[in-house]
């Protein structure tokens, strides 16, 4: 009996750690943005925020307007996914994409280093790509 009880004590424990754990998980949820979504923070609508993906993931950009708001020197790289410009230091529109198929490893290299010194570093995080959810980039 009093190993019964104890069960049920421990099982209601392990209920609480579970809820727990769960709330942790939901309270930390970003928003999933398709590339339609992201283009309406491309910086062209001076009240909303700027929001740019690297990697999949969705930084907002708003405290560097003066590199990526309307008219600024960046702003192609806004409201999308353009990891191969950034890999490649290039505004060129066919590198405006989120596809890094054959690029070389140092532009990989570089894109990572950029991705967390620079973007990691001073933006928050509000989203992932649509495309990106398998990603959990322990590297945040
Ligand atoms: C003549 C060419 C360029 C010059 C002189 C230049 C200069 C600079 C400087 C001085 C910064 C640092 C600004 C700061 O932190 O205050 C910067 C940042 C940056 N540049 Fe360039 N750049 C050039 C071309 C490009 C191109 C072609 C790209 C294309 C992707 C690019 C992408 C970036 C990015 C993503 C940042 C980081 C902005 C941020 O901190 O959010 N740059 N650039």
């Amino acid at each position: 009996m009093a190993e019964h009880r104890f069960v049920s004590k421990f099982s209601l424990l392990l209920l609480v750690i579970l809820c727990f754990l769960l709330n942790e998980i939901n309270s930390d949820s970003l928003r999933i943005f398709t590339p339609k979504d992201i283009k309406e923070f491309d910086g062209s609508d001076s009240e909303k925020p700027i929001y740019m993906a690297v990697k999949g993931v969705v930084f907002d950009v708003s405290t560097g307007k003066d590199f990526y708001g309307k008219g600024a020197a960046y702003n192609a790289l806004v409201g999308k996914d353009a990891s191969r410009g950034v890999a490649k230091m290039s505004l060129e529109p066919d590198d405006l994409t989120s596809d890094v198929t054959g690029l070389t490893e140092q532009q990989l290299e570089e894109l990572d280093k950029i991705f967390k010194n620079v973007y990691v570093a001073k933006y928050p995080v509000v989203g992932h790509m649509s495309w990106n959810l398998d990603n959990n980039h322990s590297d945040l």
